[in-house]
């Protein structure tokens, strides 16, 4: 766990909170862009053009260049509104998490960044999500041998503080 700006991370792939647009937004999705250079957007446009013509579907991932971040990928994945399928929302935003980790390994990535996917603009209460995220993650890493670092970057000092009161790693 780490405060700070996930575009600065040090790591091969940072993961965007994105939109099903994949063309940008604001948080999480606005830094990386605004950060990354406009080669992220050219790779995000080619893969609605391609493979998601109607959007990327929540719980899903795709990786683009991570353009002139420190980090080689941008793996984007489109969190659950909180409320909209009330009875979905725990299994579709611990699928960005294993998506997110599942394209990586397939990519020999081994090490990768998260922010708090859903948390800010679609509401999620981050109390649940310390919750969905670090069982996904957990699950996930119990069955991958490829990837060796998982950061969680916290952009505030309470979240931080919420999901370590609410992660369920241990
Ligand atoms: N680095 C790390 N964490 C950040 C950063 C950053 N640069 N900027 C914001 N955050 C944190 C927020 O504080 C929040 O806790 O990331 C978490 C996720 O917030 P959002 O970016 O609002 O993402 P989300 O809730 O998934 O909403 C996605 O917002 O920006 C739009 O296009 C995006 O429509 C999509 C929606």
């Amino acid at each position: 766990m780490v405060l700070g700006d996930i575009t600065r991370q040090n790591v091969t792939a940072i993961v965007n909170a994105a939109n099903s647009t994949l063309l940008g937004g604001g948080g999480v999705d606005g830094a990386i862009h605004n950060a990354g250079g406009p080669d992220i957007l050219k790779e995000c446009q080619e893969i609605r053009r391609t493979v998601y013509p109607d959007g990327l579907p929540t719980g899903q991932a795709v990786i683009t260049t991570g353009g002139k971040l420190p980090a080689k990928y941008v793996i984007h994945t489109v969190g659950p509104i909180y409320g909209r399928e009330p009875d979905r929302e725990s299994e579709l935003l611990a699928a960005c998490y294993q998506n997110s980790l599942l394209l990586a390994s397939q990519h020999s990535i081994s090490s990768i960044a998260f922010p708090s996917i859903s948390t800010g603009a679609f509401g999620y209460p981050k109390s649940e999500a310390a919750k969905v995220a670090s069982t996904a993650i957990k699950n996930f890493l119990s069955g991958d041998t490829q990837i060796e670092e998982v950061r969680l970057v916290f952009f505030q000092q309470r979240d931080a503080r919420v999901f370590l009161e609410y992660q369920e790693f241990e």
